[in-house]
């Protein structure tokens, strides 16, 4: 698949197999969240892969339109934003390139994904950092569900270009 069909192909993926991803499709997975731009290279993350069935359940607990069954779930979290003294909006905007990024290598490698909002839920970001135990200073941004997509899912690709939202000046 070359770059221009894996943007225009990817799409959101909610129902999965129950098979496991390989070890090396989540280490691109990750190494394609790192090597997403961020605002003066700070690379202000940190993302935590949820592999177990017990650990899963504590975020989709917490996810209410997130109740979904996917072999991980990655939390990408904004990092040292009590403790670093910058710009966080910019480290917002970080979080969403990476999340993208990590969507888009997904559906390269032949699997299923969508993005689940926790920033900027105040109470979803309180709930998870709790459940997961999370340390002072990692504040999570989203939870990306992965997995091979399910022989039943039956989402689309969705046209969403439209002319009325572009402006030449
Ligand atoms: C910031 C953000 C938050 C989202 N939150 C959720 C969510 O909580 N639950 C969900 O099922 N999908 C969520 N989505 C996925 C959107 O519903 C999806 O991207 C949109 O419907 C367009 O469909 P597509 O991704 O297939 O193009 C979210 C996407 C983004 C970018």
């Amino acid at each position: 698949m070359d770059a221009i069909e894996n943007i225009l192909t990817r799409k959101s993926v909610r129902q999965f197999e129950s098979r496991e991803i390989e070890q090396e499709k989540i280490d691109l997975l990750l190494k394609a969240a790192m090597a997403s731009p961020s605002g003066v290279n700070k690379q202000p993350w940190k993302f935590i892969v949820v592999k177990s069935e017990e650990n899963k359940k504590k975020v989709i607990d917490n996810m209410p339109f997130g109740k979904y069954s996917s072999s991980i779930i990655i939390i990408t979290c904004v990092r040292d934003l009590e403790t670093v003294p910058f710009n966080h909006d910019l480290a917002y905007c970080d979080l969403s390139s990476a999340s993208e990024n990590i969507l888009l290598m997904a559906n390269a490698l032949g699997l299923g994904s969508v993005w689940c909002a926790i920033y900027p839920h105040k109470g979803r970001i309180k709930a998870i950092k709790k459940a997961l135990g999370l340390p002072i200073g990692i504040s999570p941004f989203s939870a990306i569900y992965v997995g091979y997509p399910s022989k039943d899912d039956k989402s689309q690709v969705k046209d969403k270009f439209k002319e009325r939202n572009i402006e030449y000046l």
